[in-house]
């Protein structure tokens, strides 16, 4: 056990990952920070009843901040951070909606993070993704291994959930894999994706697996327009709090995830979802996999599609 990690908005999705992340009984602190004066106390003081219960030792901290930096202090020396400060969709908006608002929010919590935490590896999840990711390398002026965005574990995950479910077959038997943005340009890898080893196209016809696809990359929409207040949070938080372990304890695990791309597949300069290992640095190394013409040829539109954004966000 060892090393401290934050975790940034007690919202559903911050306060299951720092329940998560307790549970794995491998930090010795998680401190959850939160705007909203004593909920992030309140949730800690709760999470740390359960402890004998679950049996683990971590001790988990609430911390209310404000934005102009008060209360940083408690998250001081942080090996990781997961940002999940801001607004979650409503019923029919995109992720994109939320880029005024949440470039705000996640530009001023980055900035107090790195004044705090300057060692830190940082772990975005709030919405649009691969955009906020971004602006969070951008205020904190890490390095680029450094930041990194929750968003292809997820996006895979609930691809694999929807095969398993379609073929009726064990979760564990089925492998996918998505990449590109956390969005409309999310890009599926048909040639990665299998069950039981066999080829996913020889089990299910074009049109099922595009259906499928179209359901994943609309995952998140489906969710919210259920809750109709607020957005998906046990897979997400699962996927966020993997990350953060892998980071931890430095396993080098290969996951999905959206990384700094420099000349991988033909692409530079921008924030996107691919293969990376990760580890105490953050972002190792980007794994560049063998994909087909045409799956090269959608991350390709995917960078372009998010690259435009990402310029936007420097200047919000
Ligand atoms: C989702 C949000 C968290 O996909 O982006 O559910």
């Amino acid at each position: 056990m060892g090393g401290k990690v934050t975790v940034v908005g007690a919202g559903f999705y911050g306060s299951t990952t720092a329940l998560r992340l307790a549970e794995y009984n491998i930090f010795d602190t998680v401190v959850l920070t939160d705007i909203v004066e004593g909920k992030p106390e309140g949730l800690a003081l709760d999470m740390n009843q359960s402890r004998s219960i679950e049996g683990f030792e971590t001790k988990i901290i609430g911390a209310t901040t404000s934005p102009e930096g008060a209360g940083y202090e408690a998250t001081a020396n942080s090996d990781v951070v997961v940002i999940t400060a801001g607004l979650p969709r409503k019923p029919g908006m995109s992720r994109m909606d939320l880029i005024g608002v949440n470039a705000g929010i996640v530009r001023g919590v980055a900035e107090n993070i790195a004044k705090h935490s300057p060692n830190a590896v940082i772990i975005v999840v709030s919405n649009p993704l691969d955009e906020m990711t971004a602006l969070a390398q951008i205020a904190t002026k890490f390095p680029k291994n450094r930041v990194m965005g929750q968003a292809g574990m997820l996006d895979t995950a609930r691809f694999t959930n929807f095969v398993a479910e379609k073929l009726n077959v064990k979760v564990g038997s089925v492998k996918t894999l998505t990449l590109g943005s956390h969005g409309d340009t999310m890009v599926p890898v048909p040639s990665r994706c299998t069950v039981d080893g066999k080829p996913l196209s020889d089990l299910l016809s074009q049109v099922e697996i595009d259906e499928l696809v179209d359901r994943t990359r609309n995952g998140g929409a489906e969710v919210v327009a259920l809750l109709k207040t607020g957005s998906a949070y046990y897979a997400p938080s699962a996927a966020a709090a993997r990350m953060a372990k892998a980071v931890i304890e430095d396993s080098g695990a290969v996951m999905p995830v959206c990384a700094w791309v420099d000349g991988e597949y033909g692409i530079s300069g921008v924030y996107l979802g691919v293969e990376a290992q990760i580890g105490r640095s953050g972002i190792k190394k980007v794994v560049e996999s063998k994909l087909t013409d045409s799956e090269v040829e959608a991350l390709k539109a995917a960078a372009e599609a998010v690259r435009a954004k990402q310029a936007d966000v420097q200047t919000l």
